[in-house]
């Protein structure tokens, strides 16, 4: 987690540019933030606890030399509370280097031991500031390239780093397992450097990804890339991106999450649009392949659950779930022959990444299903299958969400040798959920949301498919409206949860029009026996219902438009509990930590 964004080149307000990339990546992290930028003889660091969208601060044109230099970061704190102190960018003890830094040194405490011993003392409690005292240490008989070359040899964990120095007009940019992407303008002579592509892409379209193990040193000659390991330099291609830099603006919404709510109308087709010989493909590698393990994390986790019960219905083929975090503990199954499928909106999530690297160990083949087509996941895959939802910015995952089911559903049907079928069905769903989602159906929930909005705790149940859905919507109910949301598979209920039930306490049944709907409101008129609310999301209304929340009636790609009132509900409940629903407390939205 945490943003980083630097700045080489001929622009006076070259802070400014990084206030306003921070502002971008604030996403990642917003607990705190800071920037550090060059004078002629000095390195200035502000910084401040509090999210810098909300900062009122213009530093104003720097000095009239040739390039100018900035650094920023925007935080989500591991190591140290949030604290001026801890937020970065830290200074050397010389005041002579200075670092912002994403993920975590595992190793810092034995470093920081070891630099104790040797008379350093620190500011903050933070794991990166070692790195830091590592170079300035190490540019008592080296350069600063050298230096940091030298230190980034002894951290061990996943980094991505920017460090400048008084003495040289240089950043040095280097990564492991934290994104870091440099934009060059067409001259060659303007340098962003950013944890994701829209923090810079007002300016260029031209990127360059850093490779774990790399590091760029930027100066008034270029960029030089020096792979870490063999020390040797090496070249890079440019890639053009084709996002345009409004797709990853607001518009008319006031907030990012009910814009990629609406669009789902939108991003369903985008990702039902995939090459028919891509997905058959894929397809022959799950029939192929000797287990097939779908992984992800949060939403993408929940997601993964619901493509077991997919395959299993559509396909009547097993595929084994599980975690991103957890994977690592299957590893003794893994084979040649496994096939992994790594589910992701940002392509970045350490866990999985993690997962992923020991799938390959092994001699997996790996196979992405990611929003990002040019994140570290998609590059490590052997077959990328694009979400094509346009970049994602609010914290809670919604339209990455349902694209992801679609195309996991999709996959289902190929498996089944179906594929034209499950592709009538699911642009038959967007259609209606196109319908589906208009300002009276909002405001119907939003009514409801009104209901609801004092409780302290609340219920989801499903079965089946719509399970793993269950689980889902508690998460996004948890991450914006910080209601106590659970969700339980509906038979469950009775064995030990009905027990929280109580008078007035809401529970959402979400019922699909199959085998599962006469369980299910029975299961809602269990809760209902005990006082229990009831708000069914179904295609029908049944009597149980104190509200119902009309959904089409799609057949398998029920979980697909279930999740999308809920969705709005937590919205709504974000909103009339004044939370921010874009940026929800303790939570960032690309993980990159373990
Ligand atoms: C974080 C976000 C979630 C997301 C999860 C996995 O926890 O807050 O919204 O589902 O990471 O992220 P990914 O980018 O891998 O889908």
């Amino acid at each position: 987690m945490c943003g980083i964004f630097g700045y080489f080149g001929p622009k006076k307000n070259a802070t400014d540019m990084v206030v306003e990339g921070l502002k971008k990546l604030e996403y990642r992290g917003y607990d705190s933030w800071g920037i550090a930028y060059k004078t002629s003889n000095d390195i200035i660091i502000h910084k401040q606890v509090g999210k810098i969208g909300e900062a009122q601060i213009t530093f104003g044109e720097l000095e009239d030399a040739e390039e100018q230099i900035a650094i920023g970061h925007s935080r989500w704190a591991t190591h140290g509370g949030v604290t001026q102190e801890n937020a970065h960018p830290h200074f050397s003890e010389d005041k002579d280097v200075v670092l912002a830094h994403n993920g975590i040194f595992e190793n810092y405490v034995e470093l920081k031991e070891e630099l104790l011993k040797k008379g350093h003392t620190f500011t903050s409690e933070t794991d990166s500031e070692v790195l830091v005292h590592l170079i300035e240490d190490e540019m008592k008989t080296s350069n600063f390239l050298e230096a940091t070359k030298k230190a980034l040899s002894y951290v061990e964990g996943r980094y991505a780093t920017l460090i400048i120095c008084k003495s040289e007009n240089m950043i040095i940019a280097s990564r492991r397992g934290s994104p870091l992407i440099i934009g060059t303008t067409k001259d060659n002579k303007e340098f962003f450097i950013a944890s994701d592509i829209p923090a810079f892409l007002k300016y260029t379209n031209q990127v360059n990804y850093l490779d774990d193990n790399e590091l760029v040193a930027i100066d008034n000659t270029g960029a030089r890339f020096i792979n870490l390991i063999s020390g040797e330099e090496i070249k890079k291609r440019n890639v053009e991106i084709q996002w345009v830099e409004e797709s990853a603006e607001k518009g008319d919404f006031k907030y990012f999450m009910l814009k990629e709510i609406m669009e789902q109308k939108e991003t369903l087709y985008r990702a039902l649009n995939q090459e028919k010989d891509l997905i058959e493909k894929v397809a022959d590698a799950i029939k192929n392949a000797f287990g097939t393990y779908i992984i992800g994390c949060g939403t993408a986790g929940k997601v993964c659950m619901a493509a077991e019960y997919m395959f299993s219905t559509i396909a009547k083929k097993h595929v084994n779930t599980a975690f991103g975090s957890e994977f690592p503990n299957y590893h003794h199954f893994l084979t040649d022959r496994s096939l992994v499928i790594a589910v992701s909106q940002s392509g970045e999530t350490a866990d999985t990444l993690e997962a992923l690297e020991i799938a390959k160990s092994k001699g997996a083949k790996i196979i992405s299903i990611v929003n990002v087509e040019t994140s570290t996941m998609a590059r490590m895959s052997d077959i990328v299958l694009p979400i094509k939802a346009g970049p994602e910015k609010a914290v809670a995952s919604t339209k990455a969400t349902t694209s992801q089911l679609a195309i996991l559903m999709l996959l289902a049907y190929a498996v089944a040798d179906k594929l034209a079928d499950g592709k009538s069905l699911l642009i038959d769903a967007t259609a209606q959920i196109n319908d589906m989602i208009n300002p009276r159906y909002e405001e119907h929930i939003r009514k409801i949301a009104e209901v609801i909005k004092d409780t302290e705790s609340m219920y989801i149940i499903g079965r089946a498919s719509n399970y793993p859905i269950a689980l889902e919507c508690a998460i996004k109910l948890q991450e914006v409206s910080y209601i106590h949301a659970e969700g339980f598979a509906g038979g469950e209920l009775k064995h030990g949860p009905i027990a929280l039930i109580s008078k007035g306490t809401p529970c959402i049944a979400l019922i699909a029009n199959d085998d599962t709907k006469k369980s299910m409101l029975s299961n809602a008129k269990e809760v209902q026996a005990r006082g229990g609310l009831i708000i069914g999301i179904a295609p029908e209304r049944d009597p149980v219902f104190d509200y119902w929340i009309r959904v089409p009636d799609v057949g398998n790609a029920s979980p697909i438009v279930n999740i999308i009132p809920v969705q709005i509900l937590a919205y709504h409940l974000a909103l009339l509990r004044s939370n921010n629903p874009d940026m929800p407390r303790n939570l960032a939205k690309s993980v990159t930590v373990k």
